[in-house]
C-alpha cells in the first residue's frame, strides 16, 4: 500500500520523541537496557535529509551494513528503530504482534477514514478481518474468476496498437476487479461514478490536509462524501432486495453484530486504496522483467498455451478459465513469486511499541516505531543467493519463513493476496498467449512515487501475436 510508503515522508508531528526527551527512563528494570546501535542524527531533522537524497533502499541498506538488523534512526521527528533479520519481523509482527500496534499520519486516516481496518488492534480488528478474509478467501474468489478474465480481456482489447502508460492502464484493470470484489455485479452501474470520486479521492491523499475551498484536500473531502452517498444507494437497493451476496460489501452487511454504514463505507474506500495501486505495480513489475528476459517469457506462454490446447480438447461448451486452470500454472506463479520478492515494492511497514519492549538484549522505548524492512530480508544473499538476479527458479524450493513476506505476516498481513495472485494469472494468461509488447523509450530508471515504479510506468506499445 501506498499509505505505508508515503507516511514515512509525512510523520510531521510525533510527540513520542518529545515523550522520550521528557521521560528517558522510566521505573522499570527494562529501562536499564542499551537501545539499539544506530545514530538519531539531528533531533527533529533527523536523518530525514540523508533519506530524501538517496533511494530509501541504499539508505537502509547502507545502515544494516554498518549496524547490523537492528538499528536505530530517527526520520522527521520520528525515533525508529528498523529491523531487518526474519527473527525480528516474526517477533514484532506474528509472535508479539500485540505489544506493536500499526501506527499512520492523522492525516490518512482522515481520508480513507478512521474506521478502516489498518488503524485498528484488537477486538474490532478481528471483527473486521474476518468480513474481509470471509470475501477474499479461495472459496469466495472462486466464483469471480471468468468475471475478472472479462475485465482482463476487454482492457487488453482496448490497449491494442496503442502506445499506452502501463502503469496507469494496470491501475484501471485492478480497479475494475476490486470493484467487482466489493461490489460484485452492482459494480457495473456505478463504476463511472465510483472511479470518478475515487480519483479526485486520491489526488488529496498525499496533498496538506488543509480544508479551505479549492485545495486538493477540500475537494477529495467533497468526493469522500459523494462517495458515501453512492454507497448508501448500494445499501438501500440490497437491503430491499434482501438478496445474500458473497463480495465484500455481502459480508459487511451480514455480520450480526452489523457494521454502520460509516464502518462500512471507511473499509471499502481502504480496500480499493489497498488492492489497485500495489497490485498494478507488481504487475508494471512483471511486464518489465518478463520482457528483459526472453526465455522465461517463452516458459510462461508454453505454459499458458497448454492450458488453453487442453481447455480446446475438452467438450465442454464453456471454456472460461476457471480457480482450477489457476491452479495449474506453476511457472507463472513463481514469475510473480519472484517479481514480488526483487521489487518489494512494500519495503517496509510501521508499527508503534505500545509498551518498553526487550528485544535480544536491546530497549524498544515506547512510542517509538519499529520499521519491519521487509525489502532488506528479500535482497539478503543469505536467502537469496544473486539476489539482484531476476530468477524464477528459485522458489522451486519454499523459502524459509519469514523471509519471504510480500504480503507481510501475522494479525495485519495481507488478506487480499489470495485476490492479488488470481488477477493477474488471470490478465497474465490472455497477455501471453494473445500479445506481444515493446518498450518505448529508455528504460532503466526507477521511479519513487511513491513505490518503487519502473521509469514513467513503463511505456509499452501492444501488438496481437498469434
Ligand atoms: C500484489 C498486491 C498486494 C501486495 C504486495 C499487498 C501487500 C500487503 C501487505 C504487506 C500488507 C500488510 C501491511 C502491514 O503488515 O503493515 C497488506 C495489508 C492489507 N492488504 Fe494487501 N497487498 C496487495 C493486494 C491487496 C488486495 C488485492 C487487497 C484487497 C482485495 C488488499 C487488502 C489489504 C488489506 C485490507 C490490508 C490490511 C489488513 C489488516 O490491517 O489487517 N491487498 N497488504
Ligand atoms: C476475449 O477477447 C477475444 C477477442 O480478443 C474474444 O474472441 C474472446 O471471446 C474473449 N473471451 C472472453 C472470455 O471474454
Ligand atoms: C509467518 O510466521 C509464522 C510463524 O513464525 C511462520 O510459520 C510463517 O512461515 C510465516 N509466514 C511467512 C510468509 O513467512
Amino acid at each position: 500500500m501506498e499509505l505505508i510508503t508515503t507516511s514515512l515522508l509525512c510523520f510531521l508531528a510525533c510527540s513520542a520523541f518529545f515523550l522520550f526527551l521528557l521521560k528517558p527512563f522510566s521505573s522499570n528494570k527494562r529501562a536499564n537496557l542499551p537501545l539499539p546501535p544506530g545514530s538519531l542524527g539531528w533531533p527533529y531533522i533527523g536523518e530525514t535529509f540523508q533519506l530524501y537524497s538517496q533511494n530509501p533502499n541504499v539508505f537502509f541498506a547502507s545502515k544494516q551494513k554498518r549496524y547490523g538488523s537492528i538499528f536505530k534512526t530517527h526520520i522527521l521527528g520520528c525515533p525508529c528503530i528498523m529491523i531487518s533479520s526474519p527473527e525480528a519481523a516474526k517477533f514484532v509482527l506474528v509472535t508479539r504482534a500485540h505489544l506493536f500496534k500499526p501506527t499512520f499520519p492523522a492525516s490518512k486516516e482522515r481520508m480513507l477514514g478512521k474506521q478502516a481496518i489498518f488503524f485498528h488492534q484488537g477486538d474490532y480488528h478481528i471483527k473486521l478481518r474476518k468480513l474481509v478474509l470471509r470475501a477474499f478467501m479461495p472459496e469466495a474468489i472462486k466464483n469471480i474468476v471468468s468475471d475478472i478474465e472479462t475485465i482482463a480481456n476487454d482492457s487488453l482489447q482496448s490497449w491494442e496498437g496503442r502506445l499506452i502508460n502501463t502503469f496507469q492502464e494496470m491501475k484501471t484493470f485492478t480497479f475494475n476487479v476490486a470493484l467487482l470484489s466489493i461490489f460484485g455485479k452492482d459494480e457495473i452501474l456505478y463504476r463511472e461514478d465510483l472511479k470518478r470520486c475515487y480519483f479526485i479521492l486520491e489526488k488529496g491523499y498525499n496533498s496538506m490536509p488543509i480544508n479551505l475551498p479549492g485545495t486538493l484536500f477540500h475537494k477529495s473531502m467533497k468526493a469522500r462524501k459523494e462517495l458515501a452517498q453512492i454507497l448508501a444507494k448500494i445499501l438501500a437497493t440490497r437491503r430491499q432486495n434482501q438478496q445474500d451476496h458473497s463480495d465484500l460489501l455481502g459480508s459487511f452487511m451480514g455480520d450480526k453484530e452489523g457494521l454502520t454504514d460509516e464502518q462500512i463505507a471507511d473499509n471499502i474506500i481502504g480496500v480499493i486504496f489497498a488492492a489497485r495501486d500495489t497490485t498494478a505495480s507488481v504487475l508494471t513489475w512483471i511486464l518489465k522483467y518478463l520482457g528483459e528476459n526472453p526465455c522465461v517469457l517463452e516458459a510462461v506462454t508454453e505454459e499458458q498455451r497448454s492450458i488453453l490446447r487442453a481447455k480446446e480438447e475438452c467438450d465442454e461448451e464453456n471454456k472460461a478459465l476457471t480457480w482450477a486452470d489457476t491452479k495449474r500454472m506453476p511457472i507463472t506463479a513463481r514469475v510473480i513469486q519472484e517479481t514480488l520478492r526483487v521489487a518489494s515494492i512494500l519495503s517496509f511497514t510501521f508499527r508503534e511499541a505500545v509498551e518498553d519492549v526487550e528485544y535480544q538484549g536491546y530497549l524498544i522505548p515506547k512510542g517509538w516505531k519499529v520499521l519491519p524492512l521487509f525489502r532488506n530480508i528479500h535482497h539478503s544473499s543469505d536467502f537469496f543467493p544473486e539476489p539482484e538476479k531476476f530468477d524464477p527458479s528459485r522458489f522451486m524450493v519454499a523459502p524459509k519463513p519469514n523471509t519471504y513476506m510480500p504480503f507481510g505476516n501475522g494479525t495485519h498481513s495481507c488478506p487480499g493476496n489470495e485476490l492479488a495472485k488470481l488477477e493477474m494469472l488471470v490478465l497474465l494468461h490472455h497477455l501471453t498467449t494473445k500479445y506481444r509488447w515493446t518498450v518505448v523509450g529508455a528504460q532503466n530508471g526507477i521511479q519513487y512515487g511513491p513505490f518503487a515504479l519502473p521509469q514513467n510506468g513503463l511505456p509499452i506499445r501492444l501488438r496481437s501475436h498469434s
